[in-house]
């Protein structure tokens, strides 16, 4: 029973000291003309909320400090077309602030249509329309692919990485997809198509060539014989070269030109225009 006492008389203190914070509060509010309409609070809520947008909502990339995971509406967020003065743009899922260029990305920028999108594939294509810019990167060369890896080395050298869009080049996570490997695999495989190109070039000259609407086309060798020289590249379709061997033998590695005899030093491959 005392302690119940005690217990109610406890309580009772307790809303007592709540009922003075409520009116001191009251006060304080009253007297301040209320919280939220103080400008100097509105731009602190305003300046936290900036931060927490950007640190908390556009997760971080795990185990890379200071880079962003962006959704591809987020990612739209930031083009030139929804009137930010931040602009983002994407290449292969990587993404990059390039604000300080307003001039070529701004809204009236001959390149504005880059921004707020991944428009791999226009890198390389150059149609800048809906179709065109697309991240879908699927059916292109090994070289293409080393074009759009210089396209995002370009991006890392002049502008600030800004981290990954999710999508086809980056899960959720912000980690790499199967596409982005394929990319980087067949970026790699064309610098090393290039270089033995270059050693087979210095064994086997090319051609020397020339065009014109009123000659046509013809291929020669100072020293040896043309041949359709085809050569295998590693993840495209068999390319050939005109190329000066040095023996008469042809075979289907390196076949006779049209209309031209296997002792012949030039050929003719296109006649002069009517
Ligand atoms: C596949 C075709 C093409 C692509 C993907 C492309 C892409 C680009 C990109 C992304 C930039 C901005 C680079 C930066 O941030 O500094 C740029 C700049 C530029 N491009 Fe292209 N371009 C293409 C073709 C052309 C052609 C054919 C011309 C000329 C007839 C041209 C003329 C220019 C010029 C003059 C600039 C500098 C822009 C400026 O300073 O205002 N581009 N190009």
């Amino acid at each position: 029973m005392a302690s119940q006492q005690s217990g109610l008389r406890h309580r009772t203190q307790q809303e007592q000291d709540q009922s003075t914070l409520d009116s001191s509060v009251q006060q304080a509010v009253r007297k301040n003309g209320g919280f939220i309409s103080n400008p100097f609070w509105l731009l602190v809520i305003g300046a936290l909320a900036a931060y927490a947008f950007h640190h908390f909502l556009l997760g971080p990339v795990p185990g890379i400090p200071g880079q962003v995971v962006l959704t591809p509406e987020q990612l739209k967020q930031y083009g030139a077309k929804s009137g930010s003065a931040t602009l983002y743009l994407a290449v292969l899922g990587q993404v990059f602030d390039v604000s300080r260029a307003q001039r070529i990305y701004g809204v009236d920028g001959s390149y504005s249509f880059f921004t707020g999108i991944d428009g791999s594939r226009a890198f390389i294509s150059g149609i800048f329309n809906e179709t065109g810019l697309t991240d879908d990167v699927t059916g292109l060369s090994v070289e293409d692919y080393n074009g759009l890896v210089e396209w995002r080395d370009f991006y890392h050298k002049d502008y600030t990485y800004v981290g990954r869009v999710v999508g086809r080049f980056y899960d959720q996570r912000g980690n790499p997809t199967q596409a982005v490997e394929a990319v980087e695999e067949g970026a790699r495989q064309a610098v090393l198509d290039r270089k033995a190109l270059k050693e087979e070039e210095k064994k086997i000259p090319t051609c020397n060539s020339k065009w014109s609407q009123k000659d046509g086309g013809m291929i020669w060798c100072k020293v040896g014989y043309p041949r359709k020289t085809f050569v295998k590249q590693r993840g495209s379709e068999s390319q050939f070269r005109c190329a000066c061997h040095q023996d008469v033998e042809h075979n289907d590695k390196k076949q006779l030109y049209k209309d031209c005899e296997a002792s012949a030093t030039s050929c003719i491959t296109s006649p002069p225009a009517k």
